[in-house]
């Protein structure tokens, strides 16, 4: 099948690339020609497990393109996905411009009947507003072209992304048009032959099924930082609460690690987006308003108790500091913790000494030559020198450190652990002091 993809990004790389991988005959578009000349040439902008070698392959077989020509792109695909991003605006609600640029763009330049797969997480109504930009600009041309427009949100987790597109726990199809259900239906049939995972309901049920996932993911994290807070007041240890809900299976074990609160592309704006829907049609949605609340404050929770042991007195510090992307297997530092904790550090001018695996290069694009902040290579090179260290993503590599060298680096003997890596009777041990979360 022809298949274009609008946006190249983290859902558009991986959606084409999958799609391409089974056989489909790909074009992805992006507007950032400098992105599009990169991946013609093999080079993936974004770091994901395993998805350089499959564009590369899928390059290489002739089933995956790139170009930054609209008009190509809209000639290419009956299938035009719309995988551009969505983020918030000043209000906290999801800023369409991209979206009904695509919309624009499709409409300006096709030529027969078209399906518009929205992929990008889109407040309810907006396949509304696709199909009416479309129309109008098709009326304008004199044109009587038929298309139809589908939601189709995206589940995928970054750092596991292409696991989630090839072996989706469901295929969500949001059409009013069976016609157009069959078609998707076809498209995904290589995602689906285990067992039917394809759910096709109404547009608006889909487009809002995305927020709910994500908000419901969202308040797990946000009740156990809650409770996390709670349990540190009461002398109780949140990892043994955590095992003894987590094994309720009506509770689950997933999405209920305490830390330093969640971050990425989409939780924190989907959240704010949804709660500004509900604002709009006059619902005041009590939830979603504390998940935010309690997720911003505990952003600031290993800063304060950073704060706290040094009685306010940072100036001069030095922090090692592990993990800088919003979780680990990503290099996406888009609302991540370690921003405010870094940034936090700097302001009260302690100095910072960074590593992260992969997010080095997002780190130097956003903070530059910042005063007070160095970049180093690895781990250990973080420790020379510094006086404490503070762990904000739970890389692999950071799982078994050798506590007795931490012990003998760390000036003040002390860590600052935002994502409970350890076991607190194991570190001190070695003589250092230990600051979890909860417990
Ligand atoms: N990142 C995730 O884990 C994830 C998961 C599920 C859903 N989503 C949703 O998917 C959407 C995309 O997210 P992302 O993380 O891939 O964003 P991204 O910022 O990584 O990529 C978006 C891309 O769209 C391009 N773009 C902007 N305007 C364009 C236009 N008019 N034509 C063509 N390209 C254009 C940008 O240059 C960019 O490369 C968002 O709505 C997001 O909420 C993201």
């Amino acid at each position: 099948m022809k298949i274009t993809i609008f946006g190249s990004g983290y859902v558009g790389l991986v959606t084409g690339t999958c799609l391409a991988e089974v056989g489909n005959d790909v074009v992805c578009m992006d507007v950032d020609v400098t992105k599009i000349e990169k991946l013609k040439q093999g080079i993936i902008p974004i770091y994901e497990p395993g998805l350089e070698a499959m564009v590369r392959e899928n390059q290489a077989e002739g089933r995956l393109r790139f170009t930054s020509d609209v008009k190509e792109a809209v000639e290419h695909g009956l299938f035009q996905f719309i995988a551009v991003g969505t983020p918030p605006d000043e209000d906290g609600s999801a800023d369409l411009q991209y979206v009904l640029a695509v919309a624009r763009n499709i409409a300006e330049h096709m030529d027969g009947y078209r399906v518009i797969v929205d992929k990008s997480t889109v407040p309810v109504g907006t396949a509304d507003k696709v199909k009416a930009t479309m129309q109008k600009i098709l009326d304008n041309r004199g044109l009587d072209l038929e298309f139809d427009v589908v939601s189709n949100p995206e589940f995928l987790k970054e750092g596991d992304a292409l696991s989630d597109f090839m072996k989706p726990d469901r295929i969500v199809i949001g059409t009013d048009n069976p016609r157009t259900a069959e078609l998707l239906r076809a498209l995904y049939a290589p995602f689906n032959r285990s067992y039917e995972r394809v759910i096709t309901m109404d547009i608006r049920s889909a487009e809002l099924t995305k927020y709910a996932a994500n908000a419901m993911l969202a308040t797990k994290i946000s009740f156990m930082n809650e409770l996390a807070n709670l349990a540190e007041q009461l002398g109780a240890d949140i990892e043994h609460v955590r095992q003894g809900i987590g094994s309720d299976t009506r509770i689950g074990y997933s999405f209920i690690y305490p830390g330093c609160g969640y971050g990425g592309s989409c939780f924190p704006k989907d959240v704010k987006a949804l709660e500004r829907t509900a604002k709009e049609c006059g619902y005041q949605a009590e939830l979603l308003n504390a998940v935010e609340n309690v997720n911003n404050r505990q952003k600031h929770r290993l800063f304060d108790k950073i704060n706290q042991h040094y009685q306010g007195a940072l100036s001069g510090k030095t922090f090692a500091l592990w993990g800088l992307s919003f979780k680990p297997n990503t290099d996406d530092m888009r609302d991540a913790p370690s921003r405010v904790v870094l940034e936090a550090l700097l302001e009260a001018g302690a100095t910072i000494q960074a590593y992260d695996p992969e997010a080095m290069d997002e780190a130097r694009r956003i903070y530059g030559d910042r005063q007070g902040l160095s970049y180093c290579d690895s781990p250990k090179e973080v420790l020379k020198q510094a006086d404490a260290l503070v762990i904000v993503t739970e890389w692999k590599q950071f799982r078994s450190p050798d506590f007795d060298f931490l012990s003998q680096q760390l000036q003040d003997k002390v860590i600052f652990d935002g994502r409970n890596m350890y076991e607190p009777h194991l570190v001190r041990r070695s003589g250092l002091q230990y600051y979890a979360i909860g417990r």
